[in-house]
This record gives structure tokens, C-alpha cells and sequence, in this order.
């Protein structure tokens, strides 16, 4: 059995490099669903059918566990696929298979709790002390998960989100980095204006923003701490396995990669994400 670890694009591969580093004899593969990228400005019900079609074919590629190592679709389409498809699918394959995502363990990490935590609700105003940016597609700042989620565990936790319509599908373009800085300096004072001051910390809510994190880092002020989604995914993963020894992903060290896009050895851009060059499959 092996880990499957799902994303639109490459954004993905590193939360996958990360995983790799975290199990490094787990067998894992991942599907970039390239064909159809970016999901990001996608209409929500194409984004769960087309989230589901991916976990479909990891699972059919014998894996028993699949990452949605894509904010998107974590936001949109995780909770009505546990809800209404996962169920049926286990009684039709006869296995135990499940479906994990992104944003559960960051928002673990923005708020330093257990996603099990709620927050005692106080009917007195709570001061928002600590404000939280997120950077994001338009369709995971539309679903608003993380002000609802973080706002269920930690009262005193404001946070703002910016979508950035434009900017994973610059990423996957290979777009230059003076483009992507315009851009992102541009994300950066928007999130500003609208907070009316800097945020505290900033949380980079789309996995291909990880790659171009120094330039993120650049449009903040000095020394704002960022959330990097890969570390907090791979020490959520690793109680999940204490929990459930059941989803144990394999001993062979396996490294597969699919993609509904075109297949071959991919250019420059899967080497910035990922660190080395990667040969995909036809999914
Ligand atoms: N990298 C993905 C995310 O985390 C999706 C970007 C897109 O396909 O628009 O949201």
C-alpha cells in the first residue's frame, strides 16, 4: 500500500519532497492533475468532482491513503467527498482507504492547538490580538475555511485572506521572478490596506506558493514568520500513523508520478519544487 499525494499541478511536490524526507521507505505516488489546472477560479462542484476522479485513480494505483496536497481542494472539496463519497467507496473496494488534507494541520499550526480543540465561546467581545494572513487561490479565500476554522479554536486570533487569482498559474508558467515578485508585492499590500496594518504571520495557502516563499518573505515586513504547509503536513501525518498503524504506506521506497497533463521528463520548474528532476506518467 502505498501513499498517494494529489494536487492540481507540481505545487504539490513539495509537501511530497517533505513527506519523502518524513517516511523515507513509505511507497508513495503522486497525481498532478495538470490537464485541468489550476482549480483555483474553478466553479466549486468541478473542483470536487475533479478532487474526486484524483483520489480515484491513486487509489486504483493501490494506494489506501491520498494527501490533498493542494489547498483547493482540500477547502473546497474534502469535507463533502468524507461525507458523501468515501463511505460508499469503502464498502465498494472492501478496504480501508482514506482521504487526508492540507488544511487541517495548518490550521493546527496557526493556532498551536489540536484540531479537536473548540474554543470555550465568550459572549463578551474577545480582542483579536494576533492577526493571520492567508494567501490563497479565489476558490480556497471564498470557502473562508481558515477564518471559520480558526475562529472555532482560537477567539483571540483574527484572519485575513488575499486570493491571488493569477498567481499559481504564473508559477506553473514558469513566470520570471521580477514578475512574481510585482505580483506578489502587489498580494502583499492588498492584504495590508485591507487589515489596516501588517499581519502578525502569514500562511502560504497554496502549495505552489511555497517555491517562491523568499519573495513572499521580501513583500513582508522583516521577520514575519510564515506557515510552511510542508512541515506542518508531514508531523500531522506522522500522529496519524500512531493513530491508525492500520494506513502503514509500504517498505519499498517506491517513487511514481502521474500526470493527466503531458508526460516525459518534466522542465526546470519540477526541480525548483521538488529538488531533483522527475519523470512523469501518463494518469
Ligand atoms: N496548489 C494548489 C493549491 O494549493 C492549487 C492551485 C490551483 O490549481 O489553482 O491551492
Amino acid at each position: 500500500m502505498a501513499i498517494g499525494v494529489f494536487d492540481s499541478g507540481v505545487g504539490g511536490l513539495t509537501v511530497h519532497h517533505k513527506l519523502v524526507e518524513r517516511f523515507p521507505a513509505a511507497d508513495f505516488v503522486y497525481l498532478a492533475d495538470q490537464a485541468n489546472a489550476p482549480y483555483g477560479g474553478k466553479p466549486g462542484e468541478e473542483i470536487v468532482a475533479l478532487t474526486r476522479a484524483g483520489c480515484e485513480r491513486l487509489f486504483a494505483e493501490g494506494c489506501n491513503l491520498v494527501v490533498l496536497a493542494c489547498n483547493t481542494a482540500a477547502s473546497v472539496a474534502l469535507r463533502r467527498l468524507q461525507q458523501t463519497w468515501l463511505p460508499g467507496f469503502r464498502r465498494e473496494i472492501g478496504r480501508p482507504v482514506n482521504v487526508l488534507g492540507i488544511v487541517v494541520p495548518t490550521i493546527e499550526a496557526a493556532t498551536g492547538l489540536p484540531w479537536e480543540h473548540e474554543a470555550e465561546r465568550r459572549g463578551d467581545k474577545v480582542e483579536k490580538l494576533d492577526i493571520v494572513g492567508v494567501f490563497s487561490t479565489p476558490a480556497t479565500a471564498a470557502s473562508r475555511v481558515y477564518e471559520i476554522e480558526v475562529d472555532k479554536r482560537r477567539q483571540d486570533v483574527a484572519v485575513f485572506s488575499e486570493p491571488c487569482p493569477e498567481l499559481a498559474r504564473m508559477i506553473e508558467a514558469g513566470a520570471s521572478r521580477d514578475e512574481l515578485r510585482e505580483v506578489i508585492g502587489r498580494h502583499a499590500q492588498a492584504l495590508k490596506s485591507r487589515i489596516g496594518r501588517w499581519p502578525d504571520r502569514a500562511i502560504l495557502g497554496c502549495t505552489h506558493y511555497e517555491i517562491v516563499a523568499d519573495l513572499f518573505r521580501e513583500a513582508l515586513p522583516p521577520g514575519t514568520p510564515l506557515i510552511h504547509q510542508p512541515d506542518a503536513t508531514a508531523d500531522a501525518l506522522a500522529r496519524y500513523f500512531e493513530r491508525h498503524p492500520e494506513f502503514a504506506a509500504g517498505s519499498g521506497a517506491v517513487r511514481r508520478f502521474l500526470t493527466t497533463g503531458q508526460p516525459g521528463a518534466q522542465h526546470s520548474l519540477v526541480e525548483t519544487f521538488w529538488g531533483g528532476p522527475l519523470s512523469f506518467e501518463q494518469a
